[in-house]
């Protein structure tokens, strides 16, 4: 079994380059959205603790089987601690065997950005050039990173009720060619924004945006909102919008769309991906990405850093399953 550690991932995106992992990865999910009726999918299984939540997240078609788990804990920063933290395995279905273990959370804010702008790539507009970032915490710079892969990027406006969380994203946008305008508030962020994504943590139903200050069609990409009673977008924007989800058996439990009744309409993400579904802000007007996460996203990098760190030959082979001469002898490790 292959172990991926942090510093093995570091090392990946530095062999294969920043660009060229996010448009691979890119690459990667589109081709499994496209094949979305070859997979086993489930809404993930949530355990609801006091402070946050903790998910087991499996999916699997008739090559691999694979699982993230991941918590979302929005006050952990307070304890110098990360509000999401992840790992993740990819087993092979032929047989059962346990391939990788592999670090996720560096992956989950790859994965979440790639897959943020591979949906803005179909249904934003071209040319899009203003980003507005709501929330500067962790997620936020891998945000900015892979829309600028996508879109001639000119400006970023962000803002978070966290002083020192706006400052460390503009120390860390400062290597960018780029214009950052640091914001007062969410309302003043949003100001001629094409793209928007809201990455704000916390555990109650908040509302960062609102219909009344979005003042032309934009594409929104919102992303904290993904667990039951954690929300971002006022009702009334959801309901004067098109709406997008990963997988509505999951969303609909955990994304935006808790707040509506059961008789709205919204797109799942593979009808866009196999062009079942064309969408385009500029003929529907704005279009919500409702991101909660699908297990399919943690699949597609998992499979991709397997393939590379063997192309790269990074990690370590590690001792966690029998290696017997016969197979039937388990009890022949007491010995
Ligand atoms: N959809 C997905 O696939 C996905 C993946 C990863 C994380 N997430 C979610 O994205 C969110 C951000 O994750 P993170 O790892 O960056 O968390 P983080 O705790 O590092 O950052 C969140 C930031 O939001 C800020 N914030 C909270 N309320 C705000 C408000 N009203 N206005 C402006 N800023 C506000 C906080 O000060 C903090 O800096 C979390 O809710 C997480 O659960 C979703």
């Amino acid at each position: 079994m292959l172990l991926l550690q942090l510093e093995d991932i570091k090392q990946l995106l530095t062999n294969v380059g920043e660009k060229n992992f996010f448009l691979q990865l890119i690459d990667t999910l589109q081709s499994d959205y496209k094949r979305w009726f070859e997979f086993d999918k489930k809404p993930r299984l949530a355990s609801h603790v006091d402070l946050g939540v903790i998910e087991l997240m499996p999916i699997s078609n008739a090559l691999y089987y694979a699982f993230k788990y991941v918590n979302g804990h929005p006050k952990n920063p307070q304890k110098n601690k990360l509000t999401v933290m992840a790992t993740g395995q990819l087993s092979l279905c032929a047989t059962g065997e346990p391939l990788l273990y592999c670090e996720m959370t560096l992956l989950t804010a790859l994965r979440t950005a790639a897959t943020s702008a591979m949906v803005a790539k179909y249904v934003a507009n071209k040319n899009s050039s203003v980003l507005a970032l709501i929330g500067t915490g962790a997620q936020s710079e891998f945000q900015y990173l892979a829309y600028s892969f996508i879109f001639d990027l000119q400006e970023v406006r962000y803002f978070d009720i966290d002083d020192h969380a706006m400052q460390k994203f503009a120390t860390n946008m400062a290597k960018f060619e780029i214009k950052l305008t640091a914001c007062k508030n969410a309302t003043e962020a949003v100001i001629g924004a094409d793209l928007i994504t809201t990455c704000t943590a916390d555990k109650c139903q908040q509302t960062v945006l609102t219909k009344a200050m979005i003042d032309k069609p934009v594409f929104i990409n919102a992303l904290g909102g993904d667990c039951p009673g954690k929300t971002e977008l006022e009702k009334a924007l959801l309901e004067d919008a098109t709406i997008v989800v990963e997988y509505l058996a999951q969303t609909k439990i955990e994304g935006e769309i808790q707040q509506l009744n059961d008789d709205f309409s919204c797109v799942e993400l593979h009808q866009i991906i196999s062009q079942q579904v064309t969408l385009n802000v500029q003929t529907q007007g704005t279009i919500i990405y409702d991101s909660v996460g699908f297990a399919l996203e943690d699949y597609a990098i998992l499979r991709l850093v397997y393939r590379l760190a063997q192309q790269y030959q990074l990690g370590q082979q590690i001792d966690m399953i029998p290696h017997l001469t016969d197979v039937k002898d388990l009890f022949s490790l007491l010995k």
